[in-house]
């Protein structure tokens, strides 16, 4: 039952269970990559399978979102697995029926596919360079 001062956004929130989930798998959509047929196939795939397993709705389960770009724009549909971040190309239904279940049940990356990896965090990320603070803060800061 909602409380009677939750707000619109803290309602949306709770019933997308947003801070409930163990992994987010991020698709690009837009066409650049693939051909945009080929990209909405596999979201819809990938959506579908996600309730079929009710890995959308299962506590530490799996969030999706579909963007419209990447930025790697080659061999898509690309897709990538936070907090992995394992990025993986060519993701056909196919494909991402074995993301779902070697990375998304089991943990392990689908090497065949996976292309990049930065973790977050990223213990082997450089830290940041010391832009000083009226720079980091920006315009009107
Ligand atoms: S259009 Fe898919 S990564 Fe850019």
């Amino acid at each position: 039952m909602a409380r009677m001062s939750e707000t619109k956004i803290e309602a949306t929130s709770r019933a997308l269970r947003l801070g409930q989930y163990s992994r987010h798998i991020f698709l690009c959509v837009r066409g650049d990559c693939a051909p945009v047929e080929q990209s909405k196939e596999s979201w819809t795939f990938l959506k579908r399978r996600l309730r079929q397993l009710k890995l959308d709705s299962a506590l530490g389960g799996v969030y999706r979102s579909q963007v419209e770009c990447l930025r790697v724009c080659l061999e898509g549909p690309i897709a990538v697995v936070y907090p992995d971040g394992t990025w993986y190309r060519r993701c056909t239904p196919e494909v991402l029926e074995r993301i779902i279940q070697e990375h998304l049940l089991e943990g392990r990356a689908v090497e065949e596919y996976a292309f990049a990896r930065n973790p977050l965090p990223n213990p082997d990320a450089p830290p940041l360079p010391d832009l000083g603070r009226d720079e980091a803060a920006g315009p009107g800061e």
